[in-house]
This record gives structure tokens, C-alpha cells and sequence, in this order.
């Protein structure tokens, strides 16, 4: 689908946005495993969470799930069943690398693929650290690529220092230990989203985090977890595009209600404040295991800045749409340290690049990051999304301000984090 995207004069807004994407599926396959029922509200029903759903269901999880409500009947830490076919993550890296830890050690043989894009990204990083803690999986390219093969087996614990600061990968190893036959020790870079700690613990599980450590005690008593049923906070990653269109907007006020506030994900406000941005936070409050409040943003003048090491885990995915306010400040912006952008659902760096610089942004990329000249009059032009969602967004974003129309191809790719953006870009415009 095109989706053709024009200057607005002005926007105005204030309304929720979806549910936080990795909190649904935290919230699916955890409680998959519990012993009892939960109920979620909130939950985000884009393409990537329904995937979860999919998996789960083939493997005996029953879930009945309508709009933002699901109910799932787990089965225990024990209690799936072997697929009978593959399971189908589609476009979704958190479906498969969750999903890769949560089977290492069941008792049974699956086999986890998904969409060209995801089929390309690179699974060592999980595959490498499970086998070590004794699974028994492969994939193509000597288990760097899905689809992948896990013959489940006994996982022992023991002690993993993670290369990278990832959340899938550190999310895979805990839910491998969930079944280990000893503690497991996770070291080196865990500081990156904490969700599944946070709720690990919520649904009982015996998980300490310090500085430098997480220890996870393989649960010795059958009723663990928990089930754990909650509210999802709306998504940061997805109110973070209406945070740019009015931070860039000269005459504009957008709020977003009942976000997430997890610190490990609000690295763009603090970007955006460093650039200058008018930001007001109401209603600050704990929603379950997590802070929620309302983030309003008005209209006004951004200057360059530097996005670069701690601050990277924790605005990962909202960088494209970064850019576009940094190509809209006075000043230079240095994204530096960020070479998993080319491991998400597209080469990041390249795709960020290649499609602002069709609209007159002066950019450049760097092996870790790129380099934004700001100031310059963005332009219409006809964009590629490259079928990733937040590529489709954040040039949308872009579309807001451009002198002219511009033209999103494969804008159809949003529903995977965001089934109503359009609704919403539209409402803004409008109001
Ligand atoms: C996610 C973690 C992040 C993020 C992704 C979702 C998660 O990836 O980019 O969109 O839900 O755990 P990393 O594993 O690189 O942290």
C-alpha cells in the first residue's frame, strides 16, 4: 500500500497510544507458562504480538483474544506440547528469540522461522550462549540464521557474560533457566529493557538484579509462575513519533496518555529535552511492575546533539525517527555506538539514510551510526519503507513538515507495532 502524506499546519492531540510491544509478548509467553489464568488489557494487537498468540496456540495454549483484551490458560512450566508444525514468528525478532530460550528446554522438537527480514537477522547471539548452557538447537549458516531446530534438553545453569546489550538475547537465556537444572549468572552487559526481570519477579520467581549481576533460580516448586495479570503501558517506542512531529512542528501540542516510563526505554525524551524540546510530564504513576504517566510536547526549535553509549540501549528502536528531528535542528547530530541498528528489521542505518536523503535531509552514514547535518528544508518525494514499520513512521513523521507531498510505499508495514497510526496521523492533522 502507498499511503500519500502532506504538511500539516498545524497538529493537536491528546489520546493513548497502543500498548507497549515488548510487554505484550512478555505478557502472552510468560503467562503461558504460569499455573492458572491471566487476564491482560492493553495489549497491543499488532502483527508481531499476534505472532506470539499463533506460536503459543500451537503449542496447546489456549488464548481468547478480542481488540486489547486477552485471556491466556496456562500450562505450566511444563505443560506445552510439540508443535505440529513450524512456528511462524513472521516479522517479529522477539517472538523468535524468546520463543528459542522458552524451548530450549522443552521436552519436545520445534522448529522457529519467520519473514524474509527476519530469516536474514543474525541468531548466534542466541544460539551460541543457549548452546552453551547445554540446548540442542541449529539453524542455516551454522545457527546464525532461522529457520532454527530445537531438540529440547536438560539446560543446566552456571554463569554467562553477555557480549551485547540486548534484551532478546538476555530475555532467551532467562527463560532457558526458567527450566535449568542449577542457578544461572548472567554478567557483562544486562543493562538494556528490564521487563522480563520486572515481571519474572512480579509472578513470583526467585530473580535478583544488581549492578554488575542477574541470578535466576530455577523454580523448585511446581506453582511457579504465577499467573500475572496486568495493564500494558502505552508503547514509548510508539509515542515517541508524536513526541518528534511536535517537538519539530512550530505550532504544535500533542500528549500522549499512560505511557511507559520504564527508564530503560526513555532514552528519546532525554535526547529530545537535551535538543531543546518543550516536554511536560503529568500523572506520573505505577501501573503493575511499571511507571506509567502522560508526556505532552509542544511546538518550538531543536538544536543538534550527540546520541552515543549507555543512552543507545535505551532509545534503540526510536533512532530513525530521532534522526528526522535531527535533520529539522540547527546544528549537527552524531549517532554514534550503534551498530545494532543494521541488525533490525532492516539495516537501519541504511534505510534511515537512503529515504531522508530522498527528501532533502543531509546525512551520512558511519559504521556505528550516522552523522546528521541539521537545518536544511526537507522536501515530498517517494519513499521506500523497505516493509519496516518504523521506517514507514518515522517518514511520516518527516511528511509533516516536508515543503509538498510525499509518497510511503509498503505503508501497510506500521500494523507490526502500530495497527492504528494512520487513524491517529490523520486525527492530529485534523483536530
Ligand atoms: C526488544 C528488545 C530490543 C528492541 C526490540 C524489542 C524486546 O532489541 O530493539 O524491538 O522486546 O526485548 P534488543 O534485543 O537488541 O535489545
Amino acid at each position: 500500500m502507498k499511503q500519500t502524506v502532506s504538511h500539516a499546519k498545524r497538529l493537536r492531540g491528546a489520546f493513548s497510544v497502543p500498548g507497549d510491544k515488548s510487554i505484550s509478548h512478555r505478557s502472552v509467553l510468560f503467562n503461558a507458562l504460569a499455573e492458572g489464568n491471566a487476564e491482560i488489557t492493553g495489549f497491543l494487537p499488532g502483527a508481531d504480538c499476534l505472532s506470539s498468540i499463533a506460536c503459543l496456540r500451537q503449542m496447546g495454549v489456549e488464548i481468547e483474544h478480542t481488540d486489547d483484551k486477552v485471556r491466556v490458560f496456562g500450562r505450566g512450566l511444563r505443560g506445552l506440547r510439540e508443535p505440529s508444525d513450524v512456528l511462524d514468528c513472521g516479522n517479529s525478532g522477539t517472538t523468535l528469540r524468546l520463543l528459542a530460550g522458552l524451548l530450549a528446554g522443552q521436552p519436545f522438537l520445534s522448529v522457529l522461522t519467520g519473514d524474509a527480514s527476519l530469516r536474514s537477522r543474525p541468531q548466534r547471539r542466541i544460539t551460541d550462549p543457549l548452546r552453551q548452557l547445554g540446548a540442542n538447537l541449529d539453524g542455516r549458516d551454522n545457527g546464525n540464521r532461522a529457520p532454527l531446530v530445537i531438540r529440547g534438553t536438560t539446560i543446566h545453569g552456571g554463569n554467562y557474560e553477555l557480549p551485547i546489550a540486548s534484551a532478546q538475547v538476555k530475555s532467551a537465556l532467562l527463560l532457558a533457566g526458567l527450566t535449568g537444572d542449577a542457578p544461572m549468572r548472567l554478567t557483562g552487559k544486562i543493562v538494556s529493557r528490564d521487563h522480563t526481570e520486572r515481571m519474572l519477579i512480579a509472578m513470583g520467581i526467585d530473580l535478583t538484579v544488581k549492578d554488575d549481576e542477574i541470578v535466576l533460580y530455577p523454580p523448585s516448586h511446581p506453582v511457579f509462575p504465577y499467573p500475572l495479570s496486568l495493564h500494558v503501558p502505552g508503547d514509548p517506542s510508539s509515542a515517541t513519533f508524536w513526541w518528534v512531529a511536535a517537538a519539530i512542528h512550530p505550532d504544535a501540542e500533542i500528549t500522549t496518555l499512560g505511557v511507559g516510563l520504564n527508564p530503560s526505554r526513555t532514552g528519546a525524551l532525554d535526547v529530545l529535552k537535551a535538543m531543546g524540546a518543550n516536554i511536560t510530564i503529568s500523572n506520573e504513576r505505577n501501573e503493575g511492575a511499571e511507571p506509567v504517566g502522560d508526556v505532552t510536547v509542544r511546538g518550538g526549535g531543536l538544536r543538534g546533539t550527540r546520541i552515543d553509549g549507555d543512552l543507545i540501549p535505551r532509545l534503540i528502536d526510536e533512532i530513525p525517527v530521532l534522526a528526522v528531528a535531527a535533520a529539522c535542528a540547527v546544528g549537527e547530530t552524531v549517532v554514534a555506538d550503534a551498530e545494532e541498528l543494521r541488525a533490525k528489521e532492516t539495516d537501519r542505518v541504511a534505510t534511515v539514510v537512503s529515504e531522508l536523503s530522498a527528501m532533502g535531509a543531509s546525512l551520512e552514514a558511519t559504521p556505528d551510526g550516522m552523522v546528521i547535518a541539521g537545518g536544511g528544508e526537507l522536501h515530498g518525494a517517494t519513499v521506500q519503507s523497505h516493509g519496516d514499520h518504523r521506517i514507514a513512521m518515522a517518514l511520516a513523521v518527516a511528511g509533516l513538515v516536508a515543503e509538498g507531498e510525499t509518497i510511503i510505499d509498503e505503508a501497510e508495514a506500521v500494523t507490526v507495532s502500530y495497527p492504528t497510526f494512520w487513524q491517529h496521523y490523520a486525527q492530529i492533522k485534523e483536530a
